[in-house]
């Protein structure tokens, strides 16, 4: 794994990343393809959008279609068809949240399938494992996600377990081909996230995490914990925010110095309906569409934009058309492609702080 900072504004950056399949520039967004694909597009589709980083979930893969199948496939990207970058989140959060959670232990997670009820468990020596051999060139480690509202004593406690699970994380490792990547905990608590942050980064990992945000917090403590943990995280390596977020959040944490973003936020809402446009969000469900036939944004160059108009969208997605999930999704993928690639360009050319102005003048402004 490689990381290159090749601009700089306060504490945003653009960099560089290189892993095992390829590269990507940052801040990057990740779509989401929890069990290998992105919802209602083709890889293609999601290359063509200039992504080259997607995201996978080990506790769904896990659960389907299984580590033998993947390896057999001989990794997850001949697997699912993808010659790009995969980061894998290691499924706790998913474990907390999807799974039916047995039981916090010292050593890992149990937890029943919310699949078929069965009983698994997930040890921070285990997600390792995983992540190497169905060869993800970034894996995330085994932590555990606090909650909010979290009492302090719950919050350092399970802060405490989150960095015992990182160092033995890094000791489980067996090659450098899938880059390691910490997690920050500590919930809403400055002193246990600085405590976090100043054990986590002894340890050797490619890249850090900011977890446990983005979980019903108000906006302003998902801001005040970024802008305290970000710029604290070692400035030659990755800093990757999960779970984040719209594209306001987006600007804040790369301002405060974030590099990678990943929410089901584009893609979910292109399924019921919503669409991200540079005046702010849209319901394509909404009757004043009934006869638009202007594209979802008039300033948008994608596929859908090019081609369809809001009340034919609106007709596709009442009417139960598949195509309603595809459009949408291309879209809302391409808005945020398209921010990204903006952002990166601000930084580059030292104006991130006006174009972050601009744009979310505009955003808000309708
Ligand atoms: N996705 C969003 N938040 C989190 C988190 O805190 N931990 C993990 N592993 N994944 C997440
Ligand atoms: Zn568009």
């Amino acid at each position: 794994m490689k990381f290159r900072i090749l601009a700089q504004e306060g504490f945003a950056r653009s960099a560089s990343f290189m892993g095992t399949h390829g590269q990507t520039e940052t801040p990057c967004f990740m779509p989401v393809g929890t069990l290998g694909a992105v919802k209602g597009l083709t890889w293609e589709q999601v290359k063509g959008m200039g992504y080259s980083l997607v995201l996978a979930n080990v506790y769904h893969l896990y659960l389907r279609p299984g580590l033998e199948v993947i390896e057999a496939a001989g990794g997850l990207h001949s697997f699912i068809g993808w010659n790009g970058l995969i980061l894998t989140d290691s499924g706790g959060f998913q474990v907390f949240s999807l799974g039916r959670l047995m039981k916090i232990k010292e050593e890992g997670i149990e937890f029943r399938s919310h699949v078929d009820g069965s009983k698994h468990f997930f040890s921070p020596e285990f997600v390792v494992e995983f992540e190497e051999r169905i060869g993800v060139d970034i894996g995330m480690v085994l932590d555990e996600c606090t909650p909010y509202p979290a009492t302090y004593e719950y919050a350092k406690h399970s802060m405490e377990r989150t960095l015992r699970w990182a160092k033995r994380s890094i000791e489980a490792r067996t090659t450098d081909k899938t880059a390691l990547f910490g997690i920050v905990q500590g919930g809403v608590y400055e002193d246990l996230r600085l405590k976090c942050v100043e054990e986590l980064v002894k340890l050797p990992f490619d890249g850090f995490a900011i977890g446990g945000l983005s979980v019903g917090e108000p906006k302003e403590e998902m801001y005040r914990i970024t802008r305290l943990v970000a710029p604290k995280l070692p400035p030659d390596k990755p800093r990757y925010l999960m779970g984040v977020g719209t594209p306001e959040d987006i600007l804040e944490a790369v301002e405060a110095g974030v590099d990678m973003f990943d929410c089901v936020m584009p893609t979910r809402n292109a399924r019921n309906g919503t669409l991200f446009t540079s005046r702010g969000k849209i319901n394509i469900k909404a009757a004043k569409y009934r006869k638009d036939f202007s594209p979802p944004d008039p300033e948008c160059d994608c596929y859908t934009c090019r081609n369809f108009s809001k009340a034919y969208l609106r007709h596709l997605y009442a009417s139960g058309e598949m195509n309603a999930s595809i459009l949408n999704t291309i879209h809302n993928l391409h808005f945020y492609a398209k921010l990204m690639e903006r952002i990166r360009e601000a930084i580059k050319g030292g104006y991130f702080t006006e174009f972050k102005r601009e744009f979310l003048a505009k955003y808000r402004g309708g």
